[in-house]
């Protein structure tokens, strides 16, 4: 058994707490968040006693593992202090607000052999992968072009809509859907150019890009429009606000991952719709297996720093395009 310890006791450490726990290969040690109540209210749904609200605290647990579920600005710090305690991380969201530090903690893990992960659970989702298959498979032909939308309702008052505390919404959204999963695909963009606006809420501080449109180039002359940002209404259709569509020579691959859900595609070809639904999937349980597994050497992660530094990379690329109007070309990591 190994030694988990949490910092942050929010939305997503419920739920990459229940999957590494639903292992049975950890027990909970200990859990720190901003405030002590928070901490604590945590840690009794999971018979865990141990809470503070200064997450260094945590080094009297002696973790093996640490999952960070915090606000971007702070987790660099947390990452920090559970790299020097020699612990494994898994990284909730995106690794760092920099490329920059990205390779920091990259470097750091690999001189001590410690496993680092990021969060993006999508490269263990079914659906991601039936695409990956189809697309290989020549379904659909060539691939020509990829268009993508990912619209997420992000409370104004939430630490999502503060650039500083975020990262900006390309680090903290983008990324996740769906740069890392069609990079998984397609390969490392070359090109960006990204326009980006605010009109909802754009109070001082808040994000820079509250929606955004990225133009992305990918090998063998892919063209992709992701659209993402954080305003969402009208119909709570989730397949119109979250879907990606894969137009090839012969046909066309429609990809609905859904943001909490499992997901499901259609392949339209040769007058034909088949459909795939992928109920029953579980990503944050295969993603903590494979962690675990890494640790052990029995296997490995799918978002291993050099593909993390890659996204963070491009998301800054995004913002940067969208800053200057320019093109960038995107070096490899
Ligand atoms: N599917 C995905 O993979 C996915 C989806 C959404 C988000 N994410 C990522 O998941 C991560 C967590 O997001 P979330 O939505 O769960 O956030 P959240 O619900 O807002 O929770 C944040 C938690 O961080 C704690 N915290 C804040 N400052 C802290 C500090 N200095 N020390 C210790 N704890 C601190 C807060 O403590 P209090 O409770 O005391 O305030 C809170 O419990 C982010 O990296 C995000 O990008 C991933």
């Amino acid at each position: 058994m190994k030694r988990l310890a949490v910092v942050g006791a929010g939305r997503m450490a419920h739920i990459r707490t229940q999957a590494f726990l639903e292992t049975q290969r950890v027990m909970l040690c200990g859990v720190a968040a901003r405030r002590l109540s928070s901490a604590q209210a945590f840690a009794y749904q999971y018979g865990c006693d141990t809470c503070f609200d200064e997450f260094r605290r945590l080094s009297s647990c002696a973790p093996d593992v640490v999952l960070v579920e915090t606000p971007h600005l702070v987790q660099e710090d947390v990452v920090r202090w559970a790299l020097e305690t020699g612990a494994h991380v898994l990284i909730g969201g995106s690794p760092a607000n920099s490329a920059g530090e990205a390779r920091r903690i990259a470097e750091r893990a690999a001189a001590q052999g410690s496993i680092v992960e990021a969060g993006y659970e999508a490269r263990y989702k079914a659906v991601w992968e039936s695409a990956r298959r189809r697309l290989h498979s020549g379904e659909i032909g060539t691939l020509i072009a990829v268009r993508a939308v990912a619209l997420f309702a992000a409370d104004p008052a939430s630490w999502y809509y503060d650039q500083t505390n975020s990262g900006g919404m390309p680090l903290t959204h983008m990324t996740y859907a769906f740069l890392n999963p069609l990079r998984g695909l397609l390969g490392h963009p070359l090109h960006v150019s990204a326009f980006a606006n605010r009109k909802k809420h754009t109070g001082p501080g808040l994000v820079r890009e509250e929606t955004c449109v990225a133009g992305l180039l990918f090998p063998d002359e892919v063209l992709c429009t992701l659209t993402a940002g954080y305003v969402r209404s009208g119909p709570a259709d989730e397949d119109a606000a979250w879907q990606v569509i894969f137009l090839g020579t012969g046909g066309e691959l429609h990809v609905f991952p859904s943001d909490e859900g499992p997901g499901s595609l259609q392949v339209h070809s040769g007058g034909k719709v088949t459909q795939e639904v992928f109920t029953g999937d579980k990503p944050f349980l295969a993603q903590a297996q494979c962690f675990l597994d890494a640790i052990d050497g029995t296997g490995s992660c799918r978002n291993a720093p050099a593909e993390f530094v890659a996204d963070v990379m491009i998301a800054e690329a995004v913002a940067a395009s969208a800053a200057s109007h320019r093109t960038i070309a995107i070096g490899l990591p």
